[in-house]
């Protein structure tokens, strides 16, 4: 992992060095000191989330949180919210959700996001469009200047049955972005990734810009057999990032 330096060295005081887990455990504690008493929290998925989850854990333990109920974006992170006493729910018992922490593949200068480069894009959007606040937590390696341009995956969760026919014309929708579509597999089997709702996960990479992203998430949206895609436009209220100069915040 790369290591990055969080203060300016000097004589009388050494560099800091972060690994980028490190800095990812900054961001996400900076977010928990977000979280209050009584409120219903949206718990994301993650490498950068899960250490929001195991500081909220904590603090519930502790018993400087109160209160809290979780309603968390995928199995893992039922599981790891389990296993720290987390009380959890679900968007059918509690609709309203009062903050959402969760992290990013890619954040834009208007804080759109991807996400689902993990998988969970699809109870990540569900839960984290239910919530008053959404903080979104990351290091600095996940700013872009446009979504899709960092040569990574783009996510589109699609229905299984006839799979390839919905590649095919998710590769059309951007063949002037000179778009590939690629089925998500596990590269030790090649089996498809399945999601947690059983659905297929289709990496779109795109050689040019996509241009107007509300245009090409509608364009997506349109076709049958997609289910959700990883652009998360204009739903993020703040952006913590943790990088070589420190924590930065920014809100909508
Ligand atoms: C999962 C996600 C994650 O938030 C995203 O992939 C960032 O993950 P990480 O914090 O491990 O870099 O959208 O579906």
């Amino acid at each position: 992992e790369a290591a990055l330096m969080v203060s300016t060295p000097s004589p009388s005081r050494p560099p800091v060095i972060l690994t980028q887990d490190e800095l990812k455990k900054v961001a996400a504690y900076k977010a928990v000191e977000f979280v209050e008493s009584g409120m219903i929290l949206g718990l994301g998925t993650g490498s950068t989330a899960k250490h929001a989850v195991e500081r909220i854990g904590e603090l519930l333990k502790q018993g400087i949180l109160k209160n809290i109920i979780g309603i968390p974006t995928s199995k893992m992170t039922h599981e790891q919210a389990l296993s720290l006493g987390i009380p959890l729910s679900d968007l059918d018992t509690h609709p309203v959700v009062d903050l959402a922490i969760d992290g990013a593949d890619e954040v834009d200068p208007y804080m759109n996001l991807v996400k689902g480069r993990g998988g969970s894009l699809l109870r990540e959007k569900m839960i984290e469009g239910a919530c008053k606040k959404f903080i979104v937590i990351v290091d600095e390696s996940k700013l872009v200047k446009h979504l899709g341009g960092s040569g990574l995956a783009m996510p589109v969760e699609i229905v299984p049955f006839c799979w390839k026919f919905t590649a095919q014309k998710l590769k059309l929708l951007f063949k002037d972005a000179g778009c590939v579509a690629m089925l998500r597999t596990f590269s030790e089997t090649g089996e498809p990734f399945v999601t947690d709702n059983g659905n297929y996960i289709i990496d779109l990479y795109f050689k040019k810009d996509i241009g107007d992203l509300k245009a090409a998430s509608d364009a997506i949206l349109r076709l049958t057999g997609v289910v959700e895609h990883g652009m998360f436009l204009g739903m993020a209220t703040t952006l913590i990032v943790a990088g070589e100069l420190g924590v930065t915040m920014k809100n909508k």
